[in-house]
């Protein structure tokens, strides 16, 4: 990593993502080193924060036992008052970069980091380039390899499938594809890393990793009121639901890692194309019987939210991946909001053994499963004999849990994707072509769900008790 200095910019920070995941996530990079001495943050929003005010805030959100440390890295935090909407604010932004390169003599490398809603992606997009913020420093203040200018942007990646496209025809035009960096957090997460490595590294497992061997693959991810929380997203979400803020991205991302074919080098071409590979061979299907959506009891009443309003804060659709691997394999996608527990999981149950009826064996299906959310891990479901004279089977587990074997500690999934933005590596990043199937997916799912009744659920459910009466 060479050592020049970086400015970033926040829009929305004063939301739920800066305070929750971006400010830590940034600290830890300054802890490591990998922000440059002349760094800055400018936070930008709609409110009037003084910067002391937006220090300290960031400082009570920080955790760590260098106060020292924290309060030299808040030094070199701003906040900017402005409307998202209005020019004056990417000027006033410009004067204020101008000013201090000149300072430093050289021209700052420029982040642009996105956490509001998609709704006002096009008007960041339009008034960056309109200011002239998307065109790296003049020449004459130094290197010009050294002086890009990239942006950064949340997902869900615009509201459906149109303003995705949309935006990225947009983007195109403003940008070269390698400025533009779309974020799936759950893509930085190293337990999601480490399935590839896992499955092609490997030869015990890959072979069976196919329709002949595989009877069923489930990608879930279930929250609690208190793990997958509103709070101050609640009208975001709103606009959302349970199908895009996580099943259009998290979840079709996990399952495109667990399934793709082997994308014979690392690089992030190869990665992103096996992914994209995958994604384009999803189809939703048609058979409404394994579909649902659903509305916590009690979801009306929480703060931001409108009454009236139909938004499923759960869902459950099936997909099929129409290739030579996978054809006829049923796949199974849920995810949950107010749910009697935490977890992300995905798990391949393995066919029968075809030998197992006829011997003196009940046939007895094995299930592996990659932990994501609460603990990172894979476990395999076998058989053993129990232990008495006949061969009678109980089901035992066996279980890997990464964090106790690994000595170095797991890289937060924020600042492995800010590294990486940092450094020009695409490949923990969302393709154009990604996003546009994602989208496809996300339609024909809600397609289906048109068809099917939103269900009320107690706050604190099972998920499988999530179905019509
Ligand atoms: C976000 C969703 O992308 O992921 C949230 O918008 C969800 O609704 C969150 O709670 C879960 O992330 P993690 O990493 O805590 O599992």
């Amino acid at each position: 990593m060479d050592n020049h200095p970086l400015t970033i910019v926040i829009f929305g920070a004063s939301g739920d993502l800066f305070k929750k995941k971006l400010a830590q996530a940034f600290f830890d990079l300054y802890k490591d080193g990998f922000l440059a001495p002349g760094f800055s943050l400018f936070g930008v929003s709609r409110r009037s924060i003084a910067d002391e005010d937006f220090r300290a805030q960031v400082l009570s959100s920080i955790e760590t036992e260098d106060k020292k440390l924290a309060k030299e890295f808040v030094e070199n935090l701003f906040f900017r008052s402005g409307d998202i909407d209005d020019k004056a604010t990417y000027d006033m932004l410009k004067n204020e970069f101008t000013m201090r390169d000149d300072m430093l003599g050289l021209c700052t490398r420029k982040l642009f980091y996105l956490a509001v809603i998609p709704d006002l992606y096009e008007k960041v997009f339009r008034n960056l380039s309109a200011s002239g913020l998307t065109i790296p420093c003049a020449p004459e203040f130094g290197d010009k390899t050294l002086s890009w200018v990239r942006v950064l942007v949340e997902k869900p990646f615009g509201k459906d499938a149109e303003h995705a496209e949309m935006l990225d025809e947009l983007l195109g035009k403003l940008f070269e594809e390698d400025q533009i960096f779309r974020i799936d957090h759950y893509l930085g997460k190293e337990i999601l890393q480490n399935i590839l490595a896992f499955r092609f590294g490997n030869a015990l497992f890959e072979p069976l990793w196919s329709k002949r061997h595989v009877s069923e693959i489930c990608v879930r991810m279930h929250e609690t009121s208190e793990k997958g929380s509103l709070a101050e997203r609640a009208k975001l979400y709103d606009a959302l639901g349970a199908l895009r803020d996580v099943g259009q991205n998290h979840l079709l991302q996990m399952l495109a890692i667990a399934t793709m074919e082997n994308p014979l080098s690392f690089s992030a071409e190869d990665i992103r194309e096996a992914r994209t590979a995958l994604l384009s061979s999803i189809k939703v299907k048609e058979d409404i019987k394994n579909f649902a959506h659903a509305q916590y009891d009690g979801y009306q009443d929480e703060p931001g939210i409108e009454e009236g309003s139909d938004t499923e804060t759960y869902f459950r659709a099936e997909l099929e991946i129409k290739n030579e691997r996978w054809k006829g394999v049923p796949i199974f996608i849920e995810h949950g909001k107010a749910l009697k527990d935490t977890l992300a999981e995905i798990s391949i149950t393995f066919k029968a053994s075809d030998e197992s009826d006829e011997s003196m064996f009940v046939p007895a299906t094995n299930k592996l499963t990659f932990h994501i959310q609460p603990k990172e891990g894979i476990s395999i479901e076998f058989y053993a004999k129990k232990s008495a004279f006949q061969y009678e089977l109980e089901k035992k587990k066996l279980s890997f849990d990464y964090k106790s074997s690994h000595a170095t500690p797991f890289v937060y999934p924020y600042v492995k994707l800010l590294r990486d933005a940092i450094s020009g590596d695409q490949t923990l990043f969302v393709s154009t072509d990604e996003i546009k199937e994602q989208w496809r997916i996300a339609s024909d799912i809600e397609k289906v769900l048109e068809d099917v009744p939103l269900l009320v659920y107690p706050k604190g459910s099972d998920a499988h008790e999530i179905k019509e009466d």
